[in-house]
């Protein structure tokens, strides 16, 4: 077997997913990145060997004859590099969200089925384990028929993250609604069995300020630093700041149940917090993944019972993201070889953007209802759905 030459488009901190990729003499090998950062160039250089291509010339890097690539520049340029990629007949990764447009990814997924290419999203939280046992228990009949679900999502580092460089403005991202929302509508979503059929949303900037912004030292990006608390106390901050810090949205389903997303991005602590209540029990999870992880259910009556009628620990796993980013390039790259269905979906990548679009939109316009657009029949096909 041939190693797929593998080509990386950013190699920022998502770069962990291609050294996870290379695998030389057993199936991948990653040969070449475009990124315009020399730094990047250097870090590429010294993580895969001297002989690769590292450039800032995207016809050069088109032109290696890549088999596959994965696309982990910012999100603002996701629809640009996979419409190159597709257009070259190249296999594309692409990370969430998969563009910051609706019709952004309407074009994405179009460009795929003309070209009849590949198109892989990096919806990790599929393959992370807490998430795939709470799917397994609600289509093993848990909860009996589901109605309800709701996700809080306590996003202890988001000064440090996103308020700092490009995610705080709109025009990069839409709404931190719609870039840290992406990964969990999109576990609602598949959670559920449906896609959103209509929002509403609520949202503000309560806390992070322009007069936050002081000397901006790039130590920030590379740790998560504990002791920069309370959030106000931050500087460094993109003084060109207008998205929301706190976001709720509220979301319809085409089946009918209702799903609800809850995002704070000045909270001391950092996890995601999901319920999914069905006609016969409810079940939530407590960690994401760490020691001590376990999704509880509920299914006889109670007053207040912390601990469930039933616990179901999640094993620690080694790999970022609970081991979900090894498995996640293990399977682009065995879609990239031989096809064939996959956990994650460019279709239902496309909704969750459509969803954050349409709650970011319904936020700023004093919470009116905005329905999401269904994505086109002939596209959704070509996906196998
Ligand atoms: N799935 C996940 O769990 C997860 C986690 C973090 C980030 N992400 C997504 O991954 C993507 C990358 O995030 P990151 O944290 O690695 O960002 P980053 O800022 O660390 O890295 C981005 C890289 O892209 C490069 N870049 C900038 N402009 C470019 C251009 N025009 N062409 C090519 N490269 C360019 C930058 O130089 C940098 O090396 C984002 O879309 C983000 O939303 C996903």
């Amino acid at each position: 077997m041939n190693d797929l030459s593998i080509g990386v488009i950013g190699y920022g901190l998502r770069g962990g997913l291609a050294r996870h990729a290379h695998r030389p003499g057993e199936g991948s090998r990653v040969v070449a990145v475009f990124d315009p950062d020399v730094d990047a160039h250097r870090r590429f250089r010294a993580d895969f060997g001297d002989d690769v291509h590292a450039g800032d010339d995207l016809a050069a890097f088109l032109g290696l004859g890549l088999d596959a690539v994965f696309v982990l520049s910012p999100d603002y340029l996701h629809e640009e590099h996979a419409l190159a990629l597709l257009d070259a007949g190249v296999a594309v990764y692409l990370e969430k969200p998969m563009a910051i447009t609706t019709e952004g990814c309407d074009r994405v997924l179009r460009a795929a089925q003309k070209a009849g290419g590949r198109l892989y999203l990096g919806h990790n939280m599929r393959h992370m384990p807490f998430v795939r046992e709470m799917k397994r228990l609600i289509d093993a009949g848990a909860i009996g028929e589901p109605k309800a679900a709701w996700c809080r999502h306590f996003v202890g580092h988001g000064g440090d993250f996103y308020f700092a460089d490009w995610h705080a403005e709109r025009r990069y991202g839409t709404s931190l609604l719609l870039q840290k929302g992406a990964h969990d509508i999109d576990v609602l979503h598949w959670l559920c069995g449906s896609y959103t059929e209509t929002v509403t949303g609520m949202g503000e900037r309560m806390v992070y300020d322009a007069d936050q912004a002081g000397d901006a030292e790039p130590w920030w990006r590379q740790q998560n630093n504990l002791t920069r608390w309370p959030p106000r106390s931050l500087t460094g901050l993109n003084p060109a700041m207008d998205v929301e810090d706190v976001s709720m949205l509220m979301m319809r389903l085409q089946n009918g149940m209702l799903a609800s997303y809850q995002q704070c991005h000045f909270t001391p602590d950092y996890w995601r917090n999901y319920t999914i209540i069905g006609t016969e029990g409810r079940i939530e999870n407590f960690g994401n993944g760490e020691p001590g992880t376990v999704i509880r259910l509920w299914n006889s009556r109670h007053d207040y019972d912390a601990d469930g009628d039933s616990a179901f620990p999640i094993g620690p796993e080694t790999g970022e993201h609970g081991g979900a980013d090894p498995r996640i390039v293990a399977e682009f790259l065995r879609y990239v070889r031989d096809g064939g269905a996959t956990e994650t979906s460019p279709v239902a990548a496309r909704y969750a953007v459509a969803a954050g679009c349409a709650g970011a939109d319904s936020l700023r316009a004093g919470s009116v209802p905005v329905r999401v657009p269904e994505a086109d029949t002939e596209v959704t096909a070509y996906f196998g759905e």
